[in-house]
């Protein structure tokens, strides 16, 4: 088959030596990718945001199977444009990816199914926002509804953070347009988990668990990131939990994306807050998270593509898939001003060296994110640079080799946290 994979991090390099190793795979193209990719596939310098140059390029090289990694050109209608020319595509139509592209709609869904989340409602009007704050005296959190690369929500204190976020998100803009709405929720309290689930329409297989640490400090201090690194499995996801999970949340789901008639296929992420009065969900994400995949796939024995083909047949419930049940941690490296600064005030173009040596240690796997050529020479180009994975016998062995990978690993100004892994075991 001739695949053709779309995006550019850290998941979509995972996601790139999965598709590489299945015997399916007889020819992989890249678009755009990253350096770390290019002796997996053929990159094609096409953005993953263009759906016409997409599409053209899958038609024109009679590509049999797209994956899809980001959410952008999910939400563009990646996955219906490829269908109006009748090529296959793993990854939600555009109806499905709205759950993860507009927060507000997500919310009246889960409210819809009866799903447990945090109470919260939406508004379109600044002073309609700053009322709500101003009647409430709880913390509260304040997310913008569109897509923010993970970044727009701001978890508050008190009332008067939580007023200066709705002024920041909707009159600032400081997330784009993606803050012309707000949703405003009451703040729930307890460890997270990612849930990734494989959706084939009717049947949710259920990944193995990962947690992800969001915040840029050690200790869970500081910005939320789009995810300083992630551990696999998560002890918290007891068979308890995942059954309320399933029962509470993923079922009632499939069944109000039915009667909306939104025919799911490919990854749905659920992310969930373990409060003391059950699990809650806190947003649902249209495909593979970013930094979970990377653990993840580290731990899939199966065939990645036999996975996503059964999505699309409808055959999930047909096929076994096998995990590695050794565990697997996956640390960002980060660019300096990560998490503090805004995107373009992070330092980029800096020389990287130490990867091969890293790579050399057993049971190690480097994914990059944001690295580029630059005259030869690997140098940073991004946020999120690179992510370091390991799989150990157990929790404190695969965190001890990746650690000790990342010894190897140099760049000025790099920054990672040093506690990956440690919470909740
Ligand atoms: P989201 O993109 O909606 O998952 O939010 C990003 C992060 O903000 C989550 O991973 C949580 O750490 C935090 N967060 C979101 N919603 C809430 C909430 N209602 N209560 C507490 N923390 C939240
Ligand atoms: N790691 C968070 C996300 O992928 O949304």
């Amino acid at each position: 088959m001739k695949i053709f994979l779309i995006g550019s991090g850290g998941r979509e390099h995972a996601m790139a030596w999965k598709i590489k190793s299945s015997p399916l795979c007889t020819r992989l193209f890249i678009s755009p990718g990253n350096p770390g990719m290019a002796d997996l596939g053929e990159l094609v310098p096409i953005k993953s945001d263009d759906i016409s140059a997409i599409t053209a390029f899958a038609v024109n090289n009679e590509i049999d199977l797209v994956a899809v990694g980001p959410e952008d050109p999910l939400a563009l209608g990646l996955v219906d444009a490829l269908a109006e020319k009748k090529i296959r595509a793993f990854g939600p139509s555009k109806a499905g990816a709205t759950l993860e592209a507009d927060k507000a709609f997500s919310k009246k869904m889960m409210r819809e199914a009866g799903i447990p989340a945090a109470e919260g409602k939406s508004f379109s009007r600044l002073q309609d926002a700053m009322a709500f704050v101003e009647s409430r005296n709880e913390p509260l959190v304040v997310k913008a509804a569109g897509l923010a690369r993970g970044k727009g929500v701001v978890v508050c204190r008190d009332p008067v953070e939580a007023l200066d976020a709705v002024r920041n998100i909707m009159e600032k803009k400081i997330f784009g347009s993606a803050g012309n709405t707000v949703v405003i929720e009451e703040r729930l309290e307890g460890p997270e988990v990612s849930l990734l689930a494989f959706i084939d329409g009717h049947h949710a297989y259920i990944m193995e668990a990962a947690q992800d640490h969001k915040r840029i400090g050690d200790g869970d201090t500081g910005p939320n990131t789009g995810g300083m690194g992630a551990f696999s499995p998560s002890p918290l996801l007891t068979d308890d939990v995942l059954a309320k999970v399933e029962r509470e949340i993923l079922v009632p789901l499939l069944d109000i994306l039915h009667r909306h008639e939104i025919d799911y296929r490919g990854v749905l992420y659920t992310g969930l807050m373990l409060t003391a009065g059950g699990p809650k969900t806190l947003e649902f994400n249209c495909r593979f998270g970013d930094p979970e995949t990377q653990p993840l796939l580290m731990r899939l024995r199966s065939d990645l593509v036999e996975v996503m083909l059964a999505c699309l047949d409808r055959k999930l419930d047909t096929i076994t898939i096998d995990w590695d049940p050794r565990p697997a941690v996956c640390v960002v490296l980060a660019s300096e001003g990560y998490g503090w600064k805004p995107d373009e005030q992070v330092v980029k173009g800096v020389a990287i060296s130490g990867l091969s040596a890293a790579a050399r240690l057993p049971d190690v796997r480097i994914f990059h994110s944001g690295t580029a050529m630059k005259e030869g020479q690997l140098v940073t180009s991004g946020g999120r640079v690179l992510g370091v994975c390991a799989l150990g016998e157990n929790l404190a062995a695969a965190r001890k080799t990746v650690y000790s990978a990342i010894q190897q690993i140099h760049f000025p100004g790099m920054q990672y946290r040093r506690d990956i892994g440690f919470c909740g075991s």
